[in-house]
């Protein structure tokens, strides 16, 4: 697969892809992204992540681009270009380059990068067998979570801290002992036989894979609650899980070294990992 990056207007070597050294992207992570999943060369939620990068730049004031459906094309034609068949696109959109201040000016025109890397969807499947372990840290994040900025700070601290804990996940654990979410991931639990998962505040980012889920747990008859929970209501929870765009439904079997109900993976989580792949054929046609 060919390594190409489009960089404002222009695609190019990902090794060569660079931008200014003034961009407010590196300097203040003034900036915003998005992750989608790339299965059998075709782009997965697509419109999600449209939706949700355009409501993100709305929030911080940074003007769009390009229109959606140019950032679609351009996108696809990206994928194209890379050969990609299962992969990641990452698309970032800072506030731009101007001299360093914190203020900014009006009417600033913002940089638009995007990458595509391989990634192996179907290692999922190995690890929906086995389940992951977690850990829980307290949510040092910022007051708008909800917005997917490059202001990862926070979450990079913590995926660190969990994998020096032998843990695929950090947990973020607010003031009042709920969980939040993950690092990268957001947070459910099966209690009594319903999905449990918090509640969108601004402490939670609105995951796309997030809302497929809700929607596989109504297809399954599998009610859903969004309410908070506590790290003691998890630890006591029949199942746990984890889910995102490069974690389509992962069982959660320890949480800080305590094992979750049996300790193995639920038959909530491997129904909804079941249905999420389902609705990955349906759309892209892609099959583990
Ligand atoms: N992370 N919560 C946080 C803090 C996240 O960073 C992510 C995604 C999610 C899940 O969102 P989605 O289902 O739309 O992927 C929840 C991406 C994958 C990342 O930063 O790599």
């Amino acid at each position: 697969m060919p390594r190409l990056a489009y960089v404002d207007g222009r695609v190019v070597p990902l090794a060569a892809a660079a931008v200014n050294v003034e961009d407010r992207g590196l300097q203040f992570a003034d900036s915003v992204y998005e992750v989608v999943a790339v299965l059998n060369g075709r782009l997965l939620d697509w419109n999600g992540h449209a939706t949700r990068l355009a409501r993100n730049l709305g929030e911080l004031g940074i003007p769009v681009p390009m229109t959606e459906a140019a950032l679609g094309l351009t996108a696809r034609r990206l994928i194209a270009l890379n050969r990609a068949r299962e992969a990641l696109l990452y698309i970032q959109v800072t506030r731009g380059t101007a001299r360093r201040d914190h203020a900014f000016a009006a009417g600033m025109r913002p940089t638009l990068a995007m990458t595509v890397r391989p990634f192996d969807f179907a290692q999922r499947v190995a690890q929906q067998a086995k389940g992951v372990a977690v850990v829980t840290v307290p949510d040092d994040r910022w007051g708008r979570c909800d917005i997917k900025t490059t202001g990862l700070l926070a979450n990079v601290l913590a995926k660190q801290a969990a994998r020096g804990a032998g843990a695929f996940e950090a947990w973020l654990v607010g003031r009042d002992d709920t969980v939040a979410e993950g690092a990268s991931t957001n947070a459910w639990i099966v209690a009594g036989g319903v999905l449990v998962t918090p509640p969108l505040t601004s402490r939670v980012l609105p995951g796309v894979m997030r809302a497929a889920v809700i929607e596989a747990a109504e297809g399954l008859q599998v009610r859903v609650e969004e309410r908070p929970f506590a790290v003691a209501e998890a630890r006591a929870a029949d199942e746990a899980l984890i889910t995102s765009t490069t974690v389509p439904v992962l069982p959660v079997v320890r949480i800080d070294g305590a094992p979750v109900g049996d300790g193995t993976p639920g038959p909530v989580a491997a129904r909804l990992a079941g249905a999420v792949w389902d609705r990955i054929a349906v759309q892209t046609g892609y099959c583990p």
